[in-house]
């Protein structure tokens, strides 16, 4: 059980070839609940050549890793997830305490990990190539058969964001490690100490030394230092647009290419709502899919755009629903919405909501703060000189755009540096396919909020939101973590 291993303020140490390991560095990371701002314990402030020993260490187990039995992968993946699920209570309790969660939430968020453990290892199953014979090609008899397999790419480094501290970072290190890859996991800063007990996890369940592995520090020490390392083969990168860029910009120094790049970014997600739409249903879910985890999510509804004929009832609904939403304390299990991270995220989430209100946007509801915790916010009548029109807040704040018909709509949707998700309410099918087939972004929901899950979707992002590969879903990140290799057998 994690209970001897998370404990309260406890100083925690880094993952390097299956040992936890305490840095020479004098200082250490903090982590302070959001909730309360209460320490939650410390994670390690580490140095570069502590980096780099713990790169050099995953690539030698590489090489050993690859060569293991896919049904030995899969063993180890079933056991992690039994793990998880034994240590439900204590991981909700962490993800509460360390990023202001609420309690079903972060309980979902354990038990949705766990199997996709389980999914993940299933797929390791299925990892398979096919053959290809010459004769195929014009002009060729059946001289030659190609088969392929699909092969691991090494050493990937995984760095997830702080809000899905166990859930985004999952996907990330099982995808790599069933398909013979290993990994250095960056922790967030804030998430960092559930990502650690992530590590703890695959450690009892008997992972090899080196195949998992977690660094943590100033991104300004290690970030570049990492990212940039010659064995490093992979980047699996989750976060903001702007650090994607940054990313992008230091790997020029690389005297080597790098072979793989997954990019998840932030969203502007729109939803399109039409005339002929449920009112009660939609209301229900543009309210979840704004504003729940208090709108911390890269598929939050950002902004509905709605046809100002059916706007009225529909704000009206929204309001409704939001309005029963219980603001506080999440270790209260009846609380819906939680603080936001950091006052730093809170600032900027309230300067959107005062630009809104000086350019004349209504304020249907909330904007009381309190320090991190904000009440949720609906605003109507937004037009596209307001910054909450085009910015990403991650915060708990909807703007209602109203249109005249759909053409306006699809252009005021589109017309965003983001793409990742796109929603359409309506019962119209013909309709809800033409826009669909209209919005650039990697996914769209018809009559449903956006979402990720189940996690074996393709998750996918366009323009900042991400380079279009395919980051998440189990077939579809084994397929981007995994690369073909082909062996020719030529016939006398
Ligand atoms: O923050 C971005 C997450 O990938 C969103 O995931 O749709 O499951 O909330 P979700």
């Amino acid at each position: 059980m994690l209970n001897n291993f998370i404990i309260d303020t406890k100083t925690y140490g880094y993952l390097s070839n299956g040992e936890w390991r305490e840095s020479t560095n004098n200082s250490v990371i903090q982590v302070m609940s959001p909730i309360d701002g209460t320490h939650v314990g410390s994670i390690p402030n580490m140095t570069t050549q502590e980096v780099d020993a713990v790169i050099k260490n995953a690539k030698s187990a590489f090489f050993k890793w690859k060569e293991l039995p896919m049904d030995l992968r899969v063993q180890i993946l079933k056991k992690a997830a039994i793990i998880m699920r034994n240590n439900v209570d204590i991981l909700t309790s962490l993800i509460i305490r360390e990023v202001g969660k609420n309690y079903k939430e972060s309980y979902e968020e354990v038990s949705r990990t766990a199997d996709l453990i389980d999914f993940y290892a299933e797929e390791g199953r299925r990892i398979i190539g096919e053959s290809i014979r010459s004769d195929t090609y014009p002009n060729y008899g059946k001289e030659k058969i190609a088969i392929t397999e699909r092969v691991p790419i090494g050493l990937i480094v995984s760095i997830p964001p702080f809000n899905y501290p166990i859930n985004e970072s999952t996907p990330k290190v099982v995808g790599a490690i069933i398909s013979g890859n290993t990994t250095v996991l960056k922790a967030p800063s804030q998430g960092g100490i559930s990502t650690i007990a992530l590590g703890e996890i695959f450690r009892i369940a008997g992972l090899p030394a080196g195949v998992f592995n977690i660094v943590s520090g100033e991104s300004s020490v290690i970030g570049d230092f990492l990212v940039t390392h010659e064995e490093v083969d992979g980047i699996n990168f989750t976060g903001a647009t702007s650090t994607a860029l940054h990313i992008q910009e230091v790997l020029k120094i690389r005297k080597k290419l790098m072979p793989i790049m997954l990019l998840g970014l932030g969203g502007k997600d729109a939803s399109i709502v039409l005339e002929d739409t449920p009112i009660d249903r939609t209301a229900k879910e543009i309210a979840k899919g704004a504003f729940s985890f208090s709108g911390q999510r890269c598929t939050a509804i950002k902004r509905v755009i709605v046809i100002d004929s059916i706007a009225d009832s529909l704000i009206q609904k929204i309001k409704e629903e939001v309005s029963t939403y219980k603001v506080g304390n999440p270790m209260d299990q009846t609380v819906d919405i939680g603080p936001v991270i950091n006052d730093r995220s809170a600032d900027y989430i309230y300067s959107l909501f005062e630009d809104a209100k000086n350019k004349g946007a209504t304020v249907v509801l909330g904007g009381r703060r309190n320090g991190r915790y904000i009440d949720p916010i609906i605003l109507d009548n937004v037009s596209l000189d307001m910054k909450i029109a085009w910015e990403e807040p991650f915060g708990p704040i909807l703007p209602i755009l109203r249109v005249k018909n759909i053409e306006e709509a699809i252009e005021i949707a589109n017309n965003s540096e983001y793409g990742l998700q796109g929603g359409i309410f309506t019962k119209d099918i013909n309709k809800a396919f033409y826009i669909a087939s209209k919005l650039d972004v990697g996914t769209v929901n018809v009559n449903g909020k956006d979402s990720r899950g189940p996690d074996n979707l393709p998750f996918t992002g366009v323009k900042n939101s991400g380079d279009g590969k395919t980051i998440q879903g189990a077939k579809y990140l084994i397929e981007s973590l995994t690369r073909i290799k082909t062996t020719v057998i030529n016939f006398d």
